[in-house]
């Protein structure tokens, strides 16, 4: 194994005689003065200036576990080194990789935890090209400076496509009659079979998913009520009821796209199930510890619930096979048994265009935190972005700055000391616009330095790295 090696800036890359500042994992950082070659290479004829760390093609970027190649190809049109495997790695063979990248794109099958990160030592930004972020030890990522970016909504379309697709399948006991005819059963019925126009879709959790359903229902005639803990703004002419026990009361159909919060655990059990029209029908392709399953299978039985759909369950496999059994959850077999009941195995968002969604979603996110310092989006660190510099700007800089409030026993004293120390570095130079956010124990500082020249980054650069509570310092120009 290969030891760690920092290609983060060395002091005497900084030397002003020799105009190759560094302030990025590269070597070689062209001074404001002298780069105006560089500018014309890279720079397209617009009038915002595209901001770059150091010459792209040093950005090694590590994409794993196949991600989507609309992703790749933003990456690689940077101009960024971009390694691409199909699969994830075992962690002795990943930490030996990731010691010599600047960016890794994994999904959700690789580990970054704290054992790894460690050894990260030129790692600036993690891209989850999913929705979750647990395969990834975000407070440590932070405390070494290094972001990390997901894709929280790009399969909300999706989501709503499946639940449309559903409350007909359900309506019209698609699934039944599936099944029997798989099985040679001809069995053409119109009981208890129904149009969904003019019926009331009763939506829980009016957010990403919940919004963009609703707008699909209405256009298939269908009247929406939704409840939501927040005040939320209608669209189209649904309403927003006061109480889940008036939605509870009113839909024909209820569909759940709430978060999994320990408000929302078990927020559909018996009590609800009772408070439902005779005949109704409920979906869930939130988070599995919604319903009470259990619950769930009882008013199946008696004919309060006239049929479900189930996208995801409290506890579920972690690949593909024959899993769904009680030894994964003890009522599976209950549930297997029931009629009008739709089981999918968590494919609500699952499609062809959310995977390429996420990939442009994420690699987009990298792009501006590397080239721009832009955390918008990130879920480790502060939120901070600053408008784009333009070409009318050329003698600016960008700084970047990420900070560790010293002991959280000592935040109450740090936080004012270390601020006023960080002012009064950039207070000595020209700043047109400055922004700093914190988050726990992290503060990240942006500004843009008009009149700099190397020397001034020389400067910023040494006096910023010499804080002890600096995280890490890149200055983009
Ligand atoms: N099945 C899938 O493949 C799949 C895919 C994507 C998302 N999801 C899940 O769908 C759910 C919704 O996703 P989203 O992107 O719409 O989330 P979102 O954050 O955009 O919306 C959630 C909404 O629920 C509301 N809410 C929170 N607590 C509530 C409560 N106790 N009662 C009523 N409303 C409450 C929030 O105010 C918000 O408006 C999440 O659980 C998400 O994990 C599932």
């Amino acid at each position: 194994m290969s030891a760690a090696r920092d290609i983060r800036p060395r002091q005497d890359d900084l030397g002003v005689q020799t105009q190759h500042i560094s302030t990025s994992p590269s070597a070689s950082f062209h001074s404001p003065s002298s780069h105006s070659s560089a500018l014309a290479r890279t720079i397209p004829v617009i009038n915002a200036k595209h901001l770059k760390p150091f010459a792209t093609t040093d950005i090694k970027v590590l994409l794993l576990e196949n991600v989507n190649q609309a992703g790749r190809d933003m990456l690689q049109q940077q101009g960024y080194q971009v390694e691409f495997l199909k699969s994830s790695l075992p962690e002795d063979q990943l930490i030996e990789k990731i010691r010599d990248v600047h960016v890794i794109g994994i999904r959700s099958k690789t580990k970054l935890t704290e054992r790894v990160l460690k050894e990260a030592k030129n790692l600036i930004v993690i891209g989850c090209f999913c929705i979750g972020t647990n395969q990834v030890d975000l407070q440590c990522a932070a405390a070494q400076g290094v972001a990390v970016f997901n894709s929280p909504f790009s399969n909300s379309r999706s989501v709503a496509e499946l639940v449309i697709g559903e409350i007909i399948a359900l309506a019209r006991q698609l699934g039944d009659r599936s099944n029997e005819m798989h099985n040679g059963t001809w069995n053409k019925v119109s009981n208890k079979c129904w149009e969904i126009r003019g019926k009331t879709l009763g939506i829980i959790g009016y957010g990403h998913i919940g919004a963009q359903l609703s707008v699909l229902a209405e256009a298939m005639s269908m009247s929406v009520i939704y409840f939501d803990v927040l005040n939320m703004m209608s669209l189209g002419t649904a309403h927003q009821v006061e109480s889940l026990d008036q939605l509870l009361a009113q839909a024909d159909f209820i569909t759940c796209h709430v978060p999994e919060l320990p408000e929302t655990k078990g927020m559909i059990g018996k009590a609800q199930f009772e408070k439902m029209k005779t005949g109704s029908y409920l979906i869930n392709a939130s988070r599995g510890t919604v319903v009470d399953i259990p619950a769930l299978v009882e008013a199946m039985r008696s004919g309060r619930v006239a049929g479900a759909a189930l996208d995801v369950y409290p506890n579920e496999p972690a690949g593909n096979g024959d899993y769904f059994t009680n030894d994964l959850n003890e009522w599976a077999t209950d549930l297997r048994s029931l009629k009008n009941l739709i089981l999918t195995p968590h494919i609500g968002g699952s499609t062809e265009e959310a995977q390429s969604a996420i990939g442009v979603e994420v690699a987009q996110a990298l792009t501006q935190y590397v080239n721009e310092g832009t955390t918008l989006g990130a879920v480790n660190l502060p939120e901070v972005t600053l408008r784009s510099l333009t070409m009318d700007e050329p003698n600016h800089c960008r700084l970047t700055f990420l900070l560790l409030f010293l002991q959280v026993v000592y935040i109450h004293k740090n936080i004012p000391g270390v601020l006023r120390k960080v002012n009064e570095i950039i207070g000595d130079h020209n700043v047109d616009k400055q922004m700093t956010d914190s988050r726990g124990d992290v503060a990240y500082l942006m500004a843009d330095i008009s009149n700099v020249n190397a020397a001034v980054i020389k400067d910023l650069y040494e006096r910023f790295e010499s804080l002890s509570s600096r995280i890490m310092t890149r200055i983009l120009y």
